[in-house]
């Protein structure tokens, strides 16, 4: 193993006495975030005024960075561009893919999607004047009801509530070979596990970086898509800053160049150097390395919770193939279990109905981590600490 686990641990701002369990929610903050934000802020809006656009390249920002996300999800200089959030990037993968489809009418999903894909999906079918259909299947599903029929599958690779993992090489051959097209959501994927985009032939893929990539809260998402199609993808977000010539201001929209042309707006300049910041972590890490700790610590926190607790049930797959980076239990009390975990200081989140997440991300959670995690949950599980009043209370964010 080449990549020093401590040493990147050392990058990232904890608070004193936390377990941080939900990288795979929000990553926490590396320590160079707040100079290079203040950079952002201070030396180029403030001194550089407009001319920050030109002079601190913020124009050229979504490309440069897109190219450095494109390395982690194994993807070619000039097919990754950075804007927007997740659920935008997901309504124009999806509308370009279904527009390059046109005989077919179905879009294929799973009921482990995220449902803002799913909300993004049923609202396109809607403005398209109801001829298409979301179909949704059980996760297992997928692959026997990829047919003739399919336009586009649109799927998330891992299961935001079961970390349940697709195998991103078999669905996209198979929608090929029955001629459909493959938008593919990273959220759970980017930074978590090496992906293979151009290996797996993807035609599409979108993700966020707020999550693995520790971009901090309301980073901007990516949209990858494959080179093949870059001169026939058709932007539904047809904004300017997606325009061949943007500052010609000819009132015709004529795509830009390449993976450009699915940018759509002013680029968020203070949150990408924030992301900027976090993605330099990802200069001393090896993909593979991460991949084999993220898997030790997981199995280390299985074994842990199964060996000392009774009443929660594993909902993550137990193969390595089929896991991302989180593990999850199942528990009627799952809510009040994890308040009262992260009352003790160690935190992961609650999905409903009963979904205890927990993410494993080695560029900061370590062994003693895990060990302390599992102690705490075991203690808490033992005396029914859980069972108060103070930590059934629901708050707006779960
Ligand atoms: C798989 C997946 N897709 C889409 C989204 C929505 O992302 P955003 O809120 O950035 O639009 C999320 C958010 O967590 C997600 O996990």
């Amino acid at each position: 193993m080449t990549t020093d686990f401590a040493a990147t641990k050392h990058l990232f701002h904890l608070p004193e006495g936390v377990v941080y369990l939900d990288g795979n929610s929000l990553g926490p903050m590396v320590k160079t975030a707040p100079a290079r934000v203040a950079k952002a802020v201070e030396a180029e809006w403030g001194e550089l005024l407009i001319t920050g656009w030109n002079k601190a390249g913020w124009m050229d920002q979504p490309a440069r960075i897109g190219d450095r996300i494109a390395k982690l999800v194994g993807a070619a200089p000039g097919t990754v561009v950075m804007g927007d959030t997740l659920s935008i990037k997901v309504y124009q993968a999806l509308a370009s893919a279904l527009e390059m489809n046109p005989k077919r009418r179905v879009i294929l999903s799973d009921t482990g999607n995220f449902p803002s894909d799913l909300y993004i999906a049923e609202g396109l079918v809607r403005t398209l004047g109801g001829q298409y259909r979301l179909k949704t299947v059980a996760p297992e599903e997928v692959m026997s009801h990829i047919d003739d029929t399919v336009a586009v599958t649109l799927i998330t690779e891992v299961d935001y509530r079961t970390g349940r993992k697709h195998d991103m090489a078999d669905i996209t051959k198979r929608a090929h070979e029955m001629g459909a097209l493959t938008v593919w959501d990273l959220a759970h994927s980017a930074g978590a596990f090496p992906v293979d985009l151009a290996g797996s032939k993807a035609d599409f893929a979108v993700g966020c970086t707020y999550k693995y990539l520790n971009s901090g809260p309301g980073g901007p998402a990516f949209i990858y898509v494959a080179p093949r199609h870059h001169e026939t993808a058709r932007p539904a977000l047809s904004g300017w800053l997606g325009h061949e010539s943007p500052f010609a201001f000819d009132l015709d929209y004529r795509p830009g160049a390449g993976v450009e042309r699915m940018r759509v707006g002013t680029p968020p300049v203070l949150q990408l150097a924030a992301l900027e910041a976090a993605l330099d972590v990802w200069d001393q890490v090896d993909l593979k390395d991460l991949r084999a700790q993220s898997l030790r610590l997981q199995d280390q926190f299985i074994k842990g919770v199964e060996s000392r607790t009774t009443g929660l049930t594993l909902a993550t797959p137990r193969s390595h193939m089929m896991r991302g980076s989180q593990v999850s239990f199942r528990h009627p009390e799952g809510y009040a279990i994890m308040q009262n975990l992260i009352a003790e200081g160690v935190i992961g989140d609650f999905r409903a109905p009963d979904i205890l997440r927990f993410g494993f991300t080695p560029l900061f959670v370590d062994e003693d981590d895990v060990a302390r995690a599992v102690n705490t949950l075991a203690k808490i599980m033992e005396y029914g600490t859980w069972d108060k009043p103070q930590f059934k209370k629901r708050a707006k964010v779960t």
